[in-house]
């Protein structure tokens, strides 16, 4: 049996000095959480976030990365930065990642093995845009873009890799595709693991759902079998609210 698996995406917002004091309004509200709770934060708050949420049951990711260890490459961070600070999870190939900042997913791939081996949990964003949705192409895009960010991952690697099932349009929008949609689509990505790493890899890894999830939302997708979970953008940026999609059966 999957455990739920909730991420706050803080995205591009607070400030290093603010990330304690959220923790800290945080922690009591969650510490009875029955899933898994990471914090991914920009990467100049690491450190704090990390501080803060020791001894807790609340793990801290980086948003982005570089895929190499170190060396010239101006304004990147790598893994080994990340990992040294005491993050666990890094998010790949977010959209925003994909659309502003040109991330392709041959730079996914990248970005997936590094993780691997520096020991981060990579948590890869994958999802259609409207026009391909329009298209009737969702199947087809989600599945080429995640064979391309695990081309080449050995098998045994698999596992150790969250999918975020983010449609473009549902991000920020307060749309979302229906629960049994997502429900579908996700069944669709972890058949594609089935059939290409087998029965037990398929019914281990962690698919979560991403888009619009709030407090009021998050019951009914996180009580459907296949969405493990959920990745939050703007809905976790205040604790109170955060802690409700976390405690979402309460
Ligand atoms: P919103 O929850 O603000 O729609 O953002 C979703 C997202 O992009 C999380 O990574």
């Amino acid at each position: 049996m999957r455990k739920k698996f909730i991420v706050g995406n803080m995205k591009m917002n607070k400030l290093p000095s603010e990330i304690g004091p959220y923790i800290e309004r945080l922690k009591p509200l969650v510490k009875d959480a029955e899933g898994d709770v990471v914090l991914c934060v920009p990467s100049t708050n690491i450190q704090n976030a990390v501080l803060h949420t020791k001894g807790t049951n609340i793990k801290v990711g980086a948003q982005n990365m570089y895929w190499k260890a170190q060396g010239a490459f101006t304004g990147a961070v790598s893994p080994l930065m990340i990992k040294d600070l005491g993050a666990e999870y890094v998010l790949v190939g977010h959209s925003e990642r994909r659309q502003l900042f040109i991330e392709t997913d041959w730079s996914v791939n990248k970005k997936v093995a590094a993780a691997l081996e520096y020991g981060l949990t990579p948590i890869v964003c994958i999802g259609e845009n409207l026009e391909q949705r329009a298209h009737n192409r969702i199947e087809e895009v989600i599945i080429v873009q995640l064979s391309l960010a695990l081309r080449d991952i050995p098998k045994h690697d698999i596992h150790k890799i969250i999918i975020a099932y983010e449609p473009l349009w549902a991000i920020g929008t307060g749309q979302t595709p229906k629960k049994e949609e997502v429900n579908e689509i996700i069944g669709w990505v972890r058949e594609k693991i089935r059939t290409s790493y087998g029965e037990k890899i398929a019914e281990e890894m962690i698919i979560q759902y991403g888009g619009s999830v709030n407090a009021t939302n998050s019951k009914r997708f996180f009580n459907m079998p296949e969405i493990d979970g959920g990745l939050v953008g703007g809905a976790c940026l205040e604790p109170e609210e955060f802690a409700k999609i976390i405690n979402y059966n309460d």
